[in-house]
């Protein structure tokens, strides 16, 4: 970092420091009356039904909530569809107004408008339904970020099938898991995509994935690179010929509140992903509600952008759920920060004038270590709003971000979710919240959290815990698909079946703002991405030459954490760096490149216990290059002075 940038920081970084919103973007804001938060309090159910409100129902609801936990159904009896709600109630007033503002990695540029999205939507829908998909049914999506990609989800959405989108960075083994589980009948996929001025060989994956997906019936490919890829006769066909075919009149089906919207995949404490499965009304009412209050929208005139993939969770809810719902303008890019150069972003925030920026943490601190002159380049003075999410926001980054990308100006709001979640639920209220830098603050209206001990009791003001919500969230997921057991003991067996217990750990401090501190459990977060020590464990032990292998995270100065592996090779194969290159490649073939690990130490044996089990702990310790916790129940001893030897040639990578 430069010298002038790091006096800045360093002038504005006092952790003490607050910004009370500015009196202008208070006096603007949709909310800015802390009353909201006080009546939320006192009647959840009654401001949860002032949120649902803002939608279109076919039919009115019944009942607001029904909690057996831990299981939880919101707006009992009424019907809705979420494609209907994205798009159709829109067309009468801003059929024009455009919905994306779409730009290729490689340069092209194409705005859809509402109108247009629907009309695709619709055609998409007569062809799944042509194609055998009915109510119920699952749709696997396996797309670059193209506008085909939110038409596919509203197209299932609008027949009432299910879609499971799969991140275009997964493998093919993650892809044919992905879609076994959810036994899909049509997979949605485009020839490729870009990233980086590469090919992603989408097509490939998918060929292979197929050999073993006996659900698959029909495959649809975009033609996204336009790169000559096998068709197989019979079940793949072009999405553009089907669409071109295709009738632009489909009702929308009204579907039950609880009818399921989607199931999307993410990583728990065992190797199999966990199909998170979440409904229509409460999901919609939760996501259009954030997304309105905590991002201030007005759709009118804001041009949104969430720069996250829509194969997670932040893209489901934060590029096409609420935007859509709220009729926004929303940007959709495809590619990477970098490409061409590294002022991709700023240009795009210039050009199209951008005015709420939600991005995360490992984004923002790779924009500091590019430094503060690429921003510079570029005439950012549209933007008014910043979001993060994915991981604590260090404050450094906090300040960061508001300095060199708000210009000062705008507020920032931290906000915390899960897949699970489905919408925010800590955060600030840009018009009423004062910041703190590196607290998200506040739970969100209507949203009942705490931090308690290992017994379960509220820390109070000072304490630090784990993190609990109280009370269900209409947009909390409702199950996991096919596995109603592991919902109950992953979330809601360590304080009661009424407690739902996220995996994070928090601290209160004394005016009650919540700070969080990352997963209790065995859960990375690489880059904003959660992936399980487990899942690569279970990948490297995979590979014919690994006879075991531990996995921890270690902080990363830009991707939160780095993941740290600890391999011990069978007899014979000698753990050098070809071998290291050759695991590497490994764990993207079996997860996806996210998974690789950023450094493998090879060692003869790994720190246990005498009854055999691995002491994470330790490694954790020698990851961190710092002293070692109790060792008293370590087993084999000297080998930790080996394993430390060796990491400690590693560290210097990364600063
Ligand atoms: C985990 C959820 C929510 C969309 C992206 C990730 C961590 C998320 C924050 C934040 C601190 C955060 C938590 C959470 N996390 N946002 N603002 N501050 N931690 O979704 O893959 O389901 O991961 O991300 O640890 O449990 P996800």
């Amino acid at each position: 970092m430069d010298r002038e940038v790091e006096r800045t920081l360093e002038a504005l970084l006092d952790e003490r420091r607050t910004f009370a919103p500015p009196e202008a973007f208070a006096k603007a804001a949709i909310l800015n009356d802390p009353s909201v938060y006080t009546e939320a309090e006192r009647d959840p159910d009654a401001w949860w039904e002032t949120q649902a409100e803002r939608l279109d129902w076919f039919v009115r609801w019944e009942r607001v909530l029904e909690w057996e936990p831990p299981h939880h159904r919101w707006f009992l009896g009424g019907q809705l569809n979420a494609s209907h709600n994205c798009l159709d109630r829109h067309l009468a007033e801003n059929a024009d107004r455009v919905a994306y503002h779409w730009i290729g990695e490689p340069g092209e540029k194409r705005s859809v408008t509402y109108g247009e999205l629907h009309e695709e939507v619709c055609k998409l829908a007569n062809v799944l339904k042509e194609l055998g998909v009915q109510k119920g049914d699952r749709v696997a999506i396996y797309l670059p970020m193209i506008p085909e990609l939110p038409a596919a989800m509203l197209a299932c959405a609008r027949i009432g099938a299910a879609h499971s989108v799969v991140f275009g960075g997964f493998s093919a083994e993650s892809l044919r898991d992905r879609i076994n589980d959810a036994e899909a009948k049509v997979l949605i996929t485009a020839d490729g995509g870009y990233r980086r001025g590469d090919v992603v060989p989408l097509k490939t994956n998918v060929d292979e994935a197929l050999t073993a997906t006996p659900s698959i019936e029909k495959v649809v490919v975009v033609q996204r690179t336009g790169e000559d890829v096998p068709m197989q006769e019979g079940r793949d066909l072009v999405y553009s010929e089907l669409v071109a075919n295709a009738s632009p009149d489909c009702d929308a089906e009204a579907l039950d509140s609880e009818h399921m919207l989607y199931i999307l995949y993410t990583s728990g404490t065992t190797g199999k992903p966990k199909g998170i499965v979440h409904t229509t009304g409460g999901y919609l009412t939760g996501v259009s509600s954030t997304h309105r209050s905590i991002f201030d929208l007005k759709p009118e005139t804001d041009v949104y952008w969430c720069a996250a993939d829509i194969g997670w969770v932040t893209g489901h809810s934060y590029i096409v759920y609420g935007p859509l719902a709220n009729g926004c303008t929303s940007i959709l890019y495809e590619g990477a920060p970098d490409y061409p150069d590294k002022d991709r972003w700023w240009s795009i925030v210039e050009e199209y004038g951008v005015t709420i920026l939600y991005t995360a943490p490992t984004a923002i601190r790779t924009f500091m270590k590019w430094g503060p002159d690429f921003p510079r380049k570029h005439d950012m003075s549209s933007l008014r709003l910043l979001g993060s999410v994915g991981e604590p926001i260090n404050p450094e980054a906090w300040i960061w971000y508001q300095e060199f990308i708000g210009g000062g100006r705008t507020p920032v709001v931290d906000t915390w979710w899960q897949t699970e979640t489905g919408a925010i639920a800590i955060s600030p209220l840009p018009g009423i919240t004062t910041l703190k830098p590196g607290s998200a603050t506040k739970p969100y209206p209507g949203v009942f959290a705490d931090v308690v001990d290992e017994s379960g009791r509220g820390v109070g003001p000072g304490g630090g815990g784990y993190l609990v919500l109280k009370r269900p969230l209409p947009s909390m997921f409702r199950t996991i698909y096919g596995d109603d057991q592991r919902y109950r003991e992953t979330y809601f067996s360590k304080f009661g079946d009424d407690i739902y217990f996220p995996g994070d750990g928090a601290k209160l401090d004394d005016d009650g703002y919540f700070w969080l501190l990352g997963r209790v459990d065995d859960v990375m977060n690489i880059a904003g991405h959660r992936i399980s020590t487990y899942e690569v464990e279970s990948a490297l032990v995979d590979h014919p030459a690994v006879a075991e292998a531990a996995v921890v995270g270690r902080r990363h100065p830009q991707e939160g954490e780095a993941i740290a592996a600890f391999v011990t090779p069978k007899a014979g194969r000698e753990g050098d760096e070809d071998f290291a290159v050759e695991l590497r490649a490994h764990v993207a073939k079996v997860i996806g490149k996210i998974a690789r690990p950023h450094s493998i130490v090879f060692t003869d044996d790994l720190p246990k216990t005498r009854s055999g089990k691995i002491m994470r702990r330790l490694l954790r310790d020698v990851a961190e290059g710092r002293a070692l916790g109790d060792v008293t129940t370590l087993q084999n001893a000297p080998i930790l002075d080996e394993i430390r030897t060796k990491a400690n040639s590693l560290q210097g990578d990364e600063s």
